[in-house]
């Protein structure tokens, strides 16, 4: 039998404007399940408007993985850095794959979408990860990140939770 798409297909492609309002809905979702996981608070981002992530989604590039049935099920994003000292740098933003859609290797190549988009526009991609996030920091590894220092106290969650990130980098200096 040859490969017709099963309800696991996914499909990889760039977001456009057009998807802020699922890419939304989804990065609430990845605030509410992974709080400790990303800078910015869920309240923060409920009060936003959709059209700040239709301009988020232009100025950047976004990747998503899209089931047929599900819709987005996971995101990846690139930010370019816009100063004259630092635009040879860009930055890994919002990893996040929805739970059920997780050990698939989903994650993986929503970052190689983003290490092939970096590769001809700057010398290093950066990311911060929480020191308590092994799943993530392990996926990074595996795609060639390292470890280049540590923020301690980089978050403070509610009143009392601290969480510490390492700061991960690939670098582009092997010749490409
Ligand atoms: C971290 C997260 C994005 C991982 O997503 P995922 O889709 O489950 O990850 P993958 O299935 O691609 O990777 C899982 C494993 O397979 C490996 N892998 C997957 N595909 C691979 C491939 N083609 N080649 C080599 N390794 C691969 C990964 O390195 C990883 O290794 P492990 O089994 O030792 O853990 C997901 O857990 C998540 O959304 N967590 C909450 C949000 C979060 O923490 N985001 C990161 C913020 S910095």
């Amino acid at each position: 039998m040859t490969g017709s798409p099963t309800f696991e297909t996914i499909l990889y492609r760039q977001l456009k404007s057009r998807d802020a309002e699922i890419y939304h809905a989804l990065w609430l979702d990845a605030l509410r399940l992974a709080p400790s996981s990303f800078g910015s608070s869920l309240e923060e981002e409920q009060a936003k408007d959709t059209s700040e992530f239709a301009r988020a989604i232009e100025r950047n590039a976004i990747f998503g993985a899209w089931n047929g049935t599900r819709g987005l099920v996971g995101t990846a994003g690139l930010s370019v850095k816009a100063g004259a000292k630092t635009r040879h740098k860009a930055v890994l933003f919002r990893l996040f794959v929805a739970p059920d859609w997780r050990a698939k290797g989903i994650g993986y190549t929503l970052v190689q979408h983003v290490i092939r988009e970096a590769r001809p526009l700057v010398e290093a991609v950066q990311l911060a990860v929480a020191t308590h996030n092994t799943a993530a920091v392990r996926l990074y590894d595996t795609c060639g990140f390292r470890e280049y220092g540590l923020e301690r106290r980089a978050l403070k969650v509610g009143d009392n939770d601290y969480v510490d990130e390492y700061l991960m980098e690939l670098t582009f200096d092997d010749g490409r």
